[in-house]
């Protein structure tokens, strides 16, 4: 691992001394490392210990004293490739999980956008404790990655479960994550996202509330891993952010019909997270429809339907992913949909779930695999579901 931007977290344990070895070796690598800490670690280790391993001044309090600088937690946030919090002292696991932010290293966490890697370091009966194991459980849920302990001599003179792992782990879990961060490198991705709008007039359509958010975080999460990915977007109000993301506007079903069977023959996945209409109007009137004193009917026809026809055509080294969203019978008829339109996956989301679906920033999901075996998940925000979407994906394309 090389030319990472580390932010590493330092809390108030006796574990504070190995951080030390730690910020050596990310350095040591040509990796940039700040380094935040709690007041209490101070008493543990001296900032100018890291200052000078660093290379970079240690940030402690909201604000410098000396000048009246304010320490920007959402700056350092974004700037990090990571953020490792060791040692993760049982207070700090604590306030992690509840949301709780009177420290500049608290404020820092709640803010990360980057992946946050925590080591806790405690005595074993507080590591064993319901409270701690809860927490450790609830950040790991969020997509948190735990650094476990390990089991030996306490500061405490006890022997047991709580020691934080070694520098040397804590650097290895590092460079394990940057690895595995580039695992989909030379895989090519189409997405459908956001709704498809079937004209009425020149002025009126068929739409629905679909947002775009989980497709576009789907392809976010793709484009992280290293994969090109081909973005077909119906109309929303979303951009993309990484610059491997090729976004295709389109309009209706038809368009994004003819896009996807396109790009379909390049490609390694697809995953159809589009809400695509399913009836257009047979035809589009040419100038605005006029107020009529009668009611006003419209025929419709069947959009075709990009899945189903693409699992006709898919070779079996393609994946294909599906979504139902359903408000009744939802597993049945969510394996139907995989059988029938020939699917590897689909992820079940229902509406009678709060928080699910359409136009919201979370999502509760099970995904259905081809054996029919099921997974379900916690409601999460888009962006981690899209995590663990992706991550089923990456296992049935390595089982291959
Ligand atoms: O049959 P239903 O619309 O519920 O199936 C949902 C799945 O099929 C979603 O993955 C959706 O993106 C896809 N679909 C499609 N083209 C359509 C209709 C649905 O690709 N015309």
């Amino acid at each position: 691992m090389t030319g990472k931007n580390i932010l590493v977290g330092i809390t108030g344990g006796i574990a504070a001394y190995k951080v030390a070895i730690l910020v050596r070796l990310l350095v040591r690598n040509n990796n940039n490392v700040k380094v935040v800490m709690t007041p209490m670690a101070k008493h543990f280790i001296t900032p100018l210990t890291l200052a000078t391993l660093s290379k970079n001044p240690i940030l402690v309090d909201f604000y410098n004293p000396e000048n009246g600088d304010w320490n920007s937690h959402v700056d350092m946030g974004l700037w990090a490739d990571a953020y490792v919090i060791a040692p993760a002292t049982a207070n700090t696991i604590a306030k992690m999980a509840n949301g709780i932010a009177d420290n500049l290293l608290l404020t820092t966490y709640l803010s990360a956008k980057c992946p946050v890697f925590f080591a806790p370091s405690m005595d074993l009966d507080m590591f064993k404790h319901q409270a701690t194991q809860k927490n450790i459980q609830t950040l790991v849920e969020r997509g948190n990655f735990v650094i476990d302990a390990t089991s030996g001599e306490l500061a405490s003179g006890l022997e047991g479960k709580g020691r934080m792992a070694e520098p040397e782990i804590i650097y290895n879990s590092l460079c394990e994550y940057f690895k595995s961060d580039k695992k989909l490198s030379g895989k090519k991705v189409l997405i459908t996202a956001g709704p498809t709008y079937e004209h009425i007039d020149p002025v009126r359509f068929i739409g629905n509330h679909s947002s775009g958010k989980m497709g576009f975080a789907i392809a976010e999460e793709f484009a992280k891993q290293g994969a090109d990915v081909f973005l077909v977007s119906g109309p929303v109000k979303m951009q993309t952010e990484n610059k491997k993301i090729s976004k295709f506007d389109v309009v209706s079903a038809q368009e994004m019909y003819e896009k996807c069977i396109e790009l379909f023959k390049t490609v390694d996945i697809a995953v159809f997270a589009a809400a695509v209409a399913d009836y257009r109007p047979k035809s589009k009137a040419q100038n605005k429809i006029k107020k009529q004193n009668d009611d006003l009917k419209i025929e419709l026809e069947k959009t075709p339907d990009i899945a189903l026809n693409i699992g006709k055509i898919k070779k079996s080294s393609q994946i294909t992913v599906g979504f139902a969203l359903e408000t009744d019978n939802e597993m049945e008829n969510a394996k139907l949909k995989l059988k029938n339109k020939n699917l590897d996956l689909i992820i079940l989301n229902s509406l009678n779930d709060k928080g699910a679906g359409f136009n919201t920033d979370t999502n509760k999901i099970s995904i259905i695999r081809k054996d029919l075996s099921v997974l379900n998940f916690e409601i999460k925000t888009k962006t981690e579901v899209a995590k663990d979407i992706v991550e089923e994906i990456v296992r049935n394309l390595l089982s291959d």
